[in-house]
């Protein structure tokens, strides 16, 4: 087993935590709270406005210690404050990761390779602030003359899953009729349909790539242009009706997009923490300029709790640590976020790409293979939906489903019980998750419900809801722009945690890059441009077959 995976494992840290599961193995949460009045309150922290109560947990005090023993074992404040001093995390790139740093107020400098990055942070905000004035006050118009109507967002993975994620969050806060679309999809029906919605003298596009390289968001930028150019006859509208966001500039001035309308990204923005960057402008454009500002904001003061609060009290590490907890100690494959807001419903997407491109890794950051698991899959979706569709499984499945519940204390949208109902809704699964429901009580509620005793016995075993299923309660007192760059940034700090935990390199993502590559030689070959039958294995060449019997490409 090579060196330094195997240490983690077979360290003392680690033996504790295996020997304390045996002993959490047979205790009911039910139990605990029962034995500590307090258990609530002990069990609740609070960062940025937002609030945990992780009391729901399969944890006692001696939970906690040995998982924060396991946070300093792994030197997490030394690594967390790496992170943010803008040192090279990301091992394999060599680069840092300095998400942060785009939503630093701006009163210090941070310097990688001798360049103060907030310093450049700040002048691309006051570019940002100039177009989206420019465009809501009308005096950036299209090539007619005719005021913007429309943003058409162009880009995938990170420079699509965040700005969508909080333009819909913060659909309370649009200002200016600017109405907002995303494409992503390699698919033409995401394109096609988003330009039968639109109208070309009013329609602003975004094109968001870091790479200008991605084959969908080219591919697509490509079908938006020649709409364009169709319609007035030659290219001339497109410098008005385009703008990139790219570290690549080049790439964007070969597709026509003069240098001015170009918005930086850098090497040391990771795509999936690139949402505070220029990559959200069309947040920006819908929300205003101030708003997005708070949503930084929000995200700033995350940072600084994640780096200053205690381990103990500290939102990122403790929700980091109760992941590591049941992923690699509860044998737990999957996680469930759960946001009771319809504003936050692409939160989960959100959270699956930040997560899974960071933390589904195999090797460590120095290329061993891993001792243990490494990140779980995120998935889940909104409440109370979600209660009619997969809490069954939650429930009374096999398998151990931790669980996030996301919700604010005040709604924006006020109507009969709604929000009173929808936090019932909130509280109720959490509370049957860890409660559930015995065998007793199911047949006592049979009884009294009239059944026969033979009715009992056969319906008793399918009412009974095991329980001690563990959930963590985090509480917004409303989805504001601060609250929701707060929560964003938390699970961001959240998921590095973990990474330093498993000593893998959650800033990489060499994984996604084979996938691209064979692309490239079956695209060929099923536009009949190269010999059939030279592929790799039967299925792809039978498929490669199926699909050119067709024809219709
Ligand atoms: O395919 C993975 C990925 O590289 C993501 O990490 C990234 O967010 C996405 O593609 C889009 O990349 P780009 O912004 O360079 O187009």
């Amino acid at each position: 087993m090579p060196e330094r995976a195997a240490q983690l494992t077979s360290s003392p840290e680690w033996q504790a935590l295996e020997q304390h599961r045996l002993q959490m193995q047979s205790v009911p949460m039910k139990q605990l709270f029962a034995e500590d009045p307090e258990r609530a309150s002990r069990y609740f922290i609070k960062g940025a406005g937002i609030s945990l109560d992780f009391s729901k947990n399969r944890i006692t005090d001696e939970t906690l210690s040995a998982l924060l023993a396991l946070a300093e074992r792994s030197d997490l404040p030394a690594r967390r404050d790496a992170l943010l001093r803008g040192e090279p995390v990301n091992r394999t790139e060599q680069r840092p990761a300095l998400h942060t740093a785009l939503r630093h107020p701006g009163n210090a400098s941070i310097l990688v390779d001798g360049v103060d990055v907030v310093a450049e942070v700040q002048h691309t905000l006051a570019r940002m602030e100039e177009v989206v004035t420019n465009v809501l006050d009308q005096s950036r118009t299209g090539f007619s003359g005719k005021a913007f109507t429309d943003v058409v967002s162009i880009g995938i993975g990170g420079s699509y899953l965040g700005p969508k994620l909080v333009n819909e969050a913060l659909q309370p806060y649009w200002q200016g009729g600017m109405r907002c679309h995303f494409v992503a999809n390699i698919d033409g029906t995401d394109i096609l349909e988003v330009l039968r919605q639109v109208n070309p003298e009013t329609t602003l596009f975004l094109i968001q790539s870091k790479s200008f390289r991605t084959q969908e968001t080219l591919e697509n930028s490509t079908v938006a242009r020649q709409w364009l150019v169709d319609y007035c006859g030659d290219d001339s509208a497109v410098a008005k009706h385009f703008l990139a966001v790219t570290a690549n500039v080049p790439g964007a001035e070969n597709f026509g997009i003069q240098a001015d309308q170009v918005f930086p990204m850098w090497d040391w923005v990771g795509g999936r923490y690139s949402l505070w960057s220029a990559i959200g402008l069309p947040v920006a454009l819908t929300i205003g300029m101030d708003n997005f500002r708070r949503l930084l904001a929000g995200a700033h003061a995350m940072d600084s709790h994640f780096q200053n609060a205690p381990l103990a009290q500290n939102l990122p590490v403790v929700m980091g640590l109760l992941g590591v907890w049941y992923n690699n100690f509860w044998n737990a494959h999957t996680h469930a976020i759960l946001p009771y807001d319809q504003y936050l419903r692409s939160l989960p997407d959100h959270l699956q790409q930040l997560d899974m491109e960071s933390n589904g890794k195999s090797v460590t950051e120095t290329g061993e293979p891993l001792a243990c698991e490494s990140g779980p899959i995120i998935w889940g979706g909104t409440g109370s939906n979600g209660q009619h569709a997969y809490h069954q499984l939650i429930h009374q499945g096999t398998r151990l489903i931790p669980a996030d519940f996301i919700i604010p204390l005040k709604t924006h949208n006020p109507v009969a019980t709604h929000h009173a109902d929808l936090f019932a809704n909130c509280l109720s699964q959490s509370q049957a998750m860890m409660a559930g429901k015995s065998l007793a009580e199911a047949r006592a509620e049979l009884a009294a419900e009239g059944h026969s005793e033979a009715e009992i016995e056969q319906l008793a075993p399918h009412k009974v809801i095991p329980g001690n299923k563990p959930s963590n309660t985090l509480v917004l007192e409303q989805v504001t722009p601060e609250s929701v760059g707060a929560l964003i940034a938390l699970y961001e700090h959240r998921t590095f945690v973990q990474g330093v935990i498993w000593g893998v390199d959650s800033f990489d993502q060499w994984g996604v890059e084979l996938g691209k590559q064979l692309g490239k030689g079956i695209l060929p070959r099923l536009l009949g441009k190269e010999p059939q039958g030279s592929g790799s294995d039967s299925s792809t060449d039978h498929l490669i077959e199926l699909f050119r019997s067709v024809g219709d490409y």
